[in-house]
């Protein structure tokens, strides 16, 4: 299979690239540099070149508060981006993968959200994700749409790498109690997109690590696992206001991997376990 993977660069896509690097695919990874996907032309002209028989976009406008005030590049790169890529494969009869998030979801729920649920994103960067969804459905015919949370890698910065960072420069924090979700990471994350995208069980998914917890949760298991002696204390989101609101409940179901016969994602304890492990050096 020819495999398209643009946003090469981020922390999914490089994760991507690594995997497919070593798998029976052939690979065509593009980083920004290389393929804008908002650049129509550009997009057209690289898909008809290579025919793809895949395209994975982990491409996106992804500063959640910077979207506040940067509507239009987020709606450019995750909406129009996304329909430049979707109308290209439609064109070369490849199939396309969206990379979603949670956040189009308004967290007022209290089980987990299933695929199929109505939307309803608090802010500007869910909006413009959910669009990049909507013209995903309304222009191809072949899509998976997989929806992803808190996500974590050896690549680019993250919550992890964050939290480490802030314990050589701290011994105290706080951090966030009211905010719930399953975090990933992205070696679980692409492993399961690469399995995905080589089937016909095309729609909506949701992939996270199996495993609820709050920010200040993730911390503490963050710190338990490195070895770190720092005092993380409890804070409420009004303590700690940010520019675009967070849904409060973000929990990702499963139903969809589960109806079509994919196995069960690791616990996020044993996935941030073997992260730590594997970067001890951080
Ligand atoms: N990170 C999370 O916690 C999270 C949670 C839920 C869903 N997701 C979704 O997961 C996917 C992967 O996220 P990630 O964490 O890997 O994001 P990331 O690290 O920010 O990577 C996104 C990549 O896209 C590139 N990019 C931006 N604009 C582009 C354009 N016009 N054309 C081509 N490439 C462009 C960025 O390049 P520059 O850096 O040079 O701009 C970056 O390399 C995204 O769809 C995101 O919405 C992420």
């Amino acid at each position: 299979m020819k495999i398209m993977v643009t946003g090469a660069n981020g922390q999914l896509g490089q994760e991507l690239v690594k995997q497919l690097t070593v798998s029976e695919h052939e690979l065509f990874a593009y980083t920004k540099t290389e393929l804008d996907i908002t650049n129509m032309d550009q997009v057209n002209a690289i898909c008809e070149e290579i025919q793809p028989h895949i395209i994975i976009n982990a491409a996106a406008y992804t500063n959640v508060d910077g979207a506040e005030t940067n509507e239009e590049l987020a709606f450019q790169v995750n909406a129009t981006g996304q329909r430049n890529l979707a109308v290209a494969a439609e064109k070369v009869g490849a199939k396309i993968c969206y990379i979603s998030t949670d956040y189009v979801f308004n967290g007022q729920a209290t089980t987990p959200y299933s695929e199929y649920m109505n939307v309803d994103p608090l802010g500007v960067y869910g909006q413009s994700k959910y669009a990049g969804e909507f013209l995903t459905q309304t222009l191809n015919t072949k899509y998976f749409i997989v929806r992803t949370a808190w996500v974590y890698g050896e690549y680019g910065p993250n919550f992890v790498k964050t939290m480490l960072k802030l314990a050589e420069e701290k011994s105290e924090l706080g951090v966030v109690h009211d905010q719930v979700g399953s975090p990933t990471y992205t070696v679980d994350l692409a492993q399961f997109l690469i399995e995905l995208v080589q089937t016909k069980k095309y729609g909506i998914y949701h992939c996270t690590n199996s495993g609820t917890c709050s920010w200040y949760e993730f911390a503490q298991e963050i710190f338990k696992l490195a070895n770190k002696d720092i005092k993380v204390n409890p804070l409420t989101s009004d303590q700690f206001p940010r520019p675009a609101k967070r849904p409060a409940y973000s929990v990702l179901g499963d139903l969809s991997l589960r109806i079509n016969g994919f196995g069960a994602r690791r616990h996020w304890k044993d996935a941030l376990n073997d992260y730590i492990n594997k970067n001890n050096n951080l």
